[in-house]
Order: structure tokens, then C-alpha cells, then sequence
């Protein structure tokens, strides 16, 4: 028998006006709530700068639920879910506003779970602000979002910060790639699978590809993205935290310590991309003006907020090298973009060549075998091969051929949102699968490099790419220097 081991929380939410908020927080929170997984006693408390009352912010919940949820809600479903929401209105710089919060929590003796969705300035005040008003007791928990600072040194003084105030078994830093199933699929795929787990090597291995692209502009957070761009809004942690499960050894034990091990260890082993090769290893891109299904998109310096000199970018592709034994000749090229053709994520294992053609009226030569793990949307594993046309030839001729799993439509799977798992996992207690500090300090060594060269190399300014296309030239020349091109869309 399984334990529940749910327990009543007081989930305080830092930013509750804010996108993240609405648009994924409380929306998971109410399907958590339809699925029956919260402690009865569990409150939601909103807390931001915002003159609002109980009512108003029940009122604003809604909207954002209704907004972001692909489904009706049901009412009596609302009815309870809504009786669990507060609001305090919080201004993180104010020291004496942290006990109007404290008001709040005494009424009540449930586990506090802090939820920091704002930018990491503002993250030293709401630890201070917590401490000075006795509101960081040994059984609170705090989630930070990522990225976790804007570089290494920026990371670290957040960590050695929060560490005066939370122990790490208090800390939960957030990745929520790491809650989606295909991700976690992906763990059970290479290490349960022989036909995967043998052929997982540079012997076999020719490259792989790791596409996440999105539709999607910048959705009215355009200061916060500016100082971020896409390396460290997506490289830096989804795409790293993907690229570090594909190539980790197998862990000792499926613990939560042993993968973050191994992990880490493949991040240890990427080879730097700096001044001498950030020209042919990384392409940085920025859209313009363009249509995405048919719809008319402004360019990323006219969205709302922009400044018109920005040199942020929006469009991301890198070679990477992994110094180790099993993966040396192996390239990794990543790609990430905001205003591409499609939201999907995907990831491309190309298998080496045949080295003998006995099939010479074929395109043998060119044909790679790939394994291609569709994360997002419709997840799906394929396998592609070649078979002999059927028929009365009197020479083989080959065709290509898919073995397919619809992985998301298996009747048994109730595919969870990655922001439910991760908030349950909270209320649980669980830190699993959250990120390490190491993970993410090791993760800034590695991406500061290049964003420092980029700063420098004048050759590799950003270059601008349509909305509605694959990204800038570049992209493919990334790819074709190699003799090799990205895998299509389809
Ligand atoms: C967030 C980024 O972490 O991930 C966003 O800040 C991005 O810019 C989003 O759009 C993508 O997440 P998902 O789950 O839609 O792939």
C-alpha cells in the first residue's frame, strides 16, 4: 500500500500578480485540487504588492484558471478550491510587511511552503524579510525558480544568502522540465531498455539532436526577458538538464542523490565554449516581424515594453562537446527560439552509417538509423529504419520505415502537468526532482564563457530571423559544416 503522505500547507506564493502565477501555478493548483491530491487543510496564500482582498483575489484566480486551462471548470470543484485562497499584500522591500504575512500563517499551524516566483534581485528581501519575522521555522520550505541568479557569481551569492536562513533540505529550486513525464521517460527508457542501453555510446552513436522550439513571443514579460534571453531563460537549465539525461552514465541507484551525481558529472565534462571557438560553435538570433499560422507577429524590438536597441536574443543553436570516453566525437547540437513555426520539443538520435553497402541502387549511403523521442506535444518514441520495398524488383529497393509508440495515448497514462508533480512533490516533502546547487553553479561555469565571448566577438552579432521560420541562417550552417542538416519538423 502506498502512504500519502500529503500533509496541510500553507503555500504562500511571492508574485501572485504575476505570469507565472497565473498562468501555470494556479491552474496546476486547481487540477491538483480536481484530483483530489490536497490536504484538506491546505491554504493558498497570494502575496505581492496589490490592494486586493480576499474576494478580489478569488476573483482574479479565477479569471487566470479560466484563461489557462484547457477545460471548463466545474463549480462544486471551485467552490472548495476557492475557500483555500488568501491574499496579502506584500511589498518584499518592506521589512514590517512580512507580518502582516506572519498574521495570516499563525492562524493556523500548517507546514509553510514559500513559492519565490520573482526575479532573483528581490530574492535577499524575502529571505530577510521571512528571518526577521520568524517565518523561516526548521519545517518551512522555500521553492526558487529559475534561472537562479544571472551567472555564476550571481547564483552563488543567492545560495550562500538563502544558506543563512534555510537549510538545504529546506530549499527546492525548481526546473520544471524535470516534472514533465517524457522527461522522466526518458530515465526509464535508456536504463530498462538493452536494445537503448548497449548502443548508447560513441561506437554506435553518430550525434544527437535536442530541438525545443516555441511559438510563442515574449507574452508581455519583456523586461524580465531582455535581461535574460533565451541562453539563460532555456539553456541554461531545461536544455542543460535535457542534455544531461540524455548523456549521463547509468546511476548507482534510481535515488534522487545518485542522478543528480551523474549529472553533474556530465556537466563537469562539457567541453568551454569561449573566445577562440564561439564563432563556430554557437549562432544567436533575435525575430523580426513575420506570420505564425497565419497570424501577423511584431518584431521582438516592437513588442510591448521593447527598447529598440536590444541585442538580446531570442533564438539559441550550440555545438556541444562532451570531454569524456564515451561521448568524445559525439556532437550535441541544441536548439531553442521563441517565435519558430511550432511549439514542440524533441530529441534526435542519429545512429552511424553502415560501413558496407551491399544495397548499391539505394540511398544506403546517405541513411542514418534515428531514434527520434518526441517530448512535447503527443508524445511519441520512433524508430527509423530501413526495409526492402515488397514486390518483384529484381534488385532490393530500400524504403524508409517508422516503428512508433504513441506514448501519451496509452489509455492507462493521465499525462500530469509538470507544475502539478512539482507542487505536489513540495507538499510531499520531496526534493527528488528538484535541481541541486552544484547543478546549477556547474551550469553557470559553463554558459558564462559565452555569453562573455558573445559580448566581445564582433563577428557573432546577432543576426535576425523572420517570425514563423527555423531561426537564422546560421543555424543550419551550424550544422552543414558538419556534413549534416537538423532533423525536420514533422
Ligand atoms: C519557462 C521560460 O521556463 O519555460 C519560458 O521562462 C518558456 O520563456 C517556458 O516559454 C517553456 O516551457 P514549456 O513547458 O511550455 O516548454
Amino acid at each position: 500500500m502506498i502512504i500519502e503522505i500529503n500533509q496541510a500547507c500553507d503555500l504562500v506564493i511571492f508574485g501572485a500578480k504575476g505570469d507565472l502565477s497565473k498562468r501555470k501555478l494556479l491552474p496546476a493548483l486547481y487540477k491538483l485540487e480536481k484530483l483530489n491530491k490536497i490536504h484538506k487543510n491546505t491554504r493558498i496564500i497570494g502575496a505581492g504588492r496589490a490592494d486586493w482582498n480576499i474576494q478580489e483575489y478569488i476573483k482574479i484566480a479565477k479569471t487566470a484558471i479560466k484563461s489557462f486551462l484547457n477545460e471548463k471548470i466545474d463549480d462544486i470543484i471551485w467552490k472548495k478550491f476557492s475557500t483555500r485562497l488568501y491574499f496579502c499584500n506584500i511589498d518584499v522591500y518592506e521589512k514590517l510587511h512580512f507580518f502582516r504575512l506572519k498574521k495570516i500563517l499563525n492562524q493556523k499551524k500548517n507546514i509553510i511552503i514559500y513559492y519565490c516566483a520573482m526575479p532573483p534581485n528581490t530574492l535577499h528581501s524575502i529571505f530577510i524579510g521571512l528571518k526577521n519575522a520568524s517565518l523561516n521555522p526548521d519545517s518551512s520550505r522555500i521553492i526558487l525558480e529559475k534561472p537562479l541568479g544571472v551567472c555564476l557569481e550571481s547564483s552563488k551569492k543567492i545560495n550562500n544568502q538563502i544558506s543563512k536562513y534555510f537549510t538545504e533540505s529546506q530549499i527546492f529550486r525548481i526546473d520544471h522540465y524535470l516534472g514533465k513525464e517524457s522527461i522522466l521517460n526518458l530515465i526509464a527508457l535508456r536504463f530498462s531498455n538493452s536494445l537503448f542501453f548497449h548502443n548508447w555510446n560513441n561506437e554506435i552513436i553518430d550525434h544527437i539532436q535536442i530541438t525545443v522550439s516555441e511559438e510563442v513571443g515574449i507574452e508581455g514579460r519583456w523586461n524580465y526577458f531582455n535581461n535574460t534571453g533565451q541562453m539563460k531563460d532555456m539553456v541554461q537549465n531545461h536544455i542543460l538538464q535535457i542534455l544531461t539525461i540524455i548523456a549521463m552514465d547509468q546511476p548507482e541507484s534510481i535515488t534522487s542523490e545518485s542522478i543528480k551525481a551523474e549529472k553533474l558529472k556530465i556537466l563537469r565534462c562539457l567541453k568551454s565554449i569561449s573566445n577562440h571557438n564561439v564563432n563556430t560553435h554557437t549562432v544567436r538570433g533575435q525575430y523580426s516581424s513575420g506570420t505564425i499560422k497565419g497570424k501577423n507577429v511584431p518584431s521582438y524590438i516592437k513588442e510591448e515594453d521593447a527598447k529598440k536597441n536590444s541585442q538580446t536574443e531570442t533564438f539559441v543553436a550550440i555545438k556541444v562537446n562532451i570531454d569524456n570516453k564515451k561521448w568524445f566525437g559525439v556532437p550535441f547540437y541544441l536548439r531553442t527560439g521563441k517565435r519558430l513555426p511550432h511549439k514542440y520539443s524533441e530529441i534526435v538520435v542519429f545512429f552511424k552509417k553502415i560501413p558496407v553497402n551491399l544495397f548499391k541502387n539505394s540511398n544506403l549511403q546517405e541513411f542514418q538509423n534515428k531514434l527520434i523521442l518526441r517530448l512535447e506535444p503527443n508524445e511519441n518514441i520512433k524508430i527509423e529504419f530501413l526495409n526492402k520495398r515488397p514486390g518483384l524488383d529484381q534488385e532490393y529497393k530500400l524504403e524508409n520505415s517508422y516503428l512508433k509508440s504513441n506514448y501519451s495515448k496509452k489509455k492507462s497514462i493521465n499525462l500530469i502537468d509538470a507544475y502539478e508533480r512539482l507542487l505536489l512533490e513540495s507538499m510531499r516533502g520531496i526534493q527528488s526532482l528538484f535541481v541541486s546547487r552544484e547543478e546549477i553553479e556547474e551550469s553557470w561555469k559553463w554558459i558564462d564563457p559565452i555569453v562573455e565571448a558573445w559580448k566581445k566577438t564582433k563577428n557573432n552579432e546577432i543576426q535576425l530571423y523572420k517570425s514563423g521560420t527555423w531561426g537564422p541562417e546560421n543555424s543550419n550552417l551550424l550544422l552543414s559544416r558538419d556534413n549534416r542538416v537538423w532533423y525536420e519538423f514533422n
